[in-house]
């Protein structure tokens, strides 16, 4: 239903801001009860690509002229977040050069990203966006590499955004991959950059010189948020080292500066390795400043533990306890075939899948919240909840899962067979059929 390419911008077939009235009946909810004999479902009436009655099906009957689609009992949610991607960097790995540590792919990227233009840029980050759509991600939050006095990457992603704004809404990070100070006049051209438009105040603080320059980059990301308005959202901690603290300073600059939520940490590989006297104590300073966590899972199983031969640590942050502690996290791609990770397909399911394994969360009650991590923790983070859910009077965006309900579509990783942005119709795909004959007479599972 739609296409998007950098030289040929977008076509979607289905119409742009219709007055039509539409139905989409029979869908699972999130909220919805489960009895004994079967799952509540509800219709959702749209009107000019707003949610305007949620209703059990069937309640009221339905307009004469809307448009109806049957969604059968299937799974429909909100459309899912990414909440942690780099745009300018998908499909830039070089094969021919092997790197599997976090500091090996910075040095490749620090060479290869002079090459590139804002062509390259736009039309990679197109493919990479059209991969995250196909799978339902309708928000993206994006690093982008300021590091350039020609803000190469900047000028690319600010077009795309524009171009784009249709049909997927984009949050673009000023982000200084090699540093505040550890790069010549970083912090200037962080500060630049967002003036020319960035929403959000990027960092790397475990990339620093030293501890002292690290904690020196997030107080000055923080100065940059209050005085520009914007977000922040920090590379920090993502290396083994337990010595690794800056998400202290995070939460520090976030508790007394106010700006609370509006900020995130990413990655905090280092809290997997902190003594738990230690994560413990600052759970609860977390869960007071407000801070949101993203984590990366495929991402940092893969550039984690590098160092450790066996036994060897996960990589990951402290998922579980975080939630547990009452603190917001959600999940991201991180990487598509860039210097940092081979693989990534912007299917966000396979995050949730990943981080439940290594998070050991997988009581029933956990598989059924597990979603939330790439829709509503995901919203959270981008702060976008006035505009975001399945409610009346917000935009008609939603996803429609080919599963029953959440634990089907973890197990199933299932596919996303309907993605609809403000009424209109992204993508539509048939549930996958396959003819079997199988001597098998086993349980209906
Ligand atoms: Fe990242």
């Amino acid at each position: 239903m739609f296409s998007i390419d950098a030289e040929e911008g977008i076509r979607v077939t289905s119409e742009k801001g219709s007055r039509k009235m539409q139905v989409f009946k029979n869908a699972v909810l999130r909220k919805c009860k489960r009895t004994e004999s079967g799952t509540e479902l509800y219709d959702l009436f749209v009107e000019n690509g707003v949610f305007n009655r949620i209703c059990p099906a069937g309640e009221v009957s339905l307009p004469e002229k809307a448009e109806i689609k049957d969604l059968h009992g299937r799974l429909v949610m909100a459309p899912y977040v990414e909440s942690h991607i780099h745009l300018d960097y998908i499909y830039t790995m070089d094969p021919s050069v092997e790197a599997g540590t976090l500091f090996g792919a910075i040095n490749q990227w620090s060479d290869s990203k002079k090459k590139l233009t804002v062509e390259d840029i736009k039309k990679k980050a197109y493919q990479g966006i059209e991969m995250e759509m196909r799978h339902g991600v309708q928000f993206i939050r994006t690093h982008v590499d300021v590091t350039d006095p020609d803000f190469t990457a900047l000028r690319a992603l600010l077009e795309v955004k524009e171009e784009l704004k249709d049909i997927v809404e984009i949050q673009l990070i000023a982000f200084p991959q090699e540093g505040y100070y550890a790069y010549k006049n970083g912090d200037q051209l962080v500060e630049e950059a967002l003036k020319m438009g960035c929403d959000v105040v990027g960092g790397i603080p475990h990339f620093e010189f030293s501890r002292e320059l690290g904690e020196k980059s997030v107080r000055k990301a923080f100065e940059l948020a209050q005085k520009y308005d914007r977000l922040v959202d920090i590379h920090c901690d993502e290396t083994d080292d337990q010595d690794s603290k800056f998400v202290e300073e995070i939460a520090t600059q976030a508790y007394y500066t106010g700006i609370g939520s509006r900020a995130a940490a990413s990655h905090t590989c280092a809290m997997g390795s902190y003594n738990n006297a230690y994560a413990y104590k600052m759970m609860t300073k977390f869960r007071q400043s407000g801070i949101n966590f993203i984590s990366c899972p495929t991402e940092n199983t893969y550039l984690q533990g590098r160092y450790d031969g066996y036994p060897m640590r996960r990589g990951i942050t402290r998922i579980d306890e975080l939630i547990a502690a009452g603190c917001n996290v959600s999940l991201g791609q991180d990487s598509i075939s860039d210097p940092w990770y081979p693989l990534g397909n912007g299917n966000l399911i396979h995050q949730v899948d990943y981080a439940i394994h290594q998070a050991h969360m997988m009581s029933i009650p956990q598989l059924y919240k597990c979603l939330d991590m790439i829709t509503d923790n995901g919203a959270a983070t981008l702060q976008i909840q006035d505009h975001y859910g399945i409610e009346a009077g917000k935009p008609a965006n939603l996803i429609e899962l080919d599963a029953k309900n959440e634990i089907e579509a973890v197990r199933e990783r299932a596919d996303v067979l309907l993605s609809v942005h403000n009424g209109r119709i992204l993508l539509e795909k048939e549930p996958s059929a396959i003819r079997i004959d199988l001597p098998i007479h086993g349980n209906d599972r």
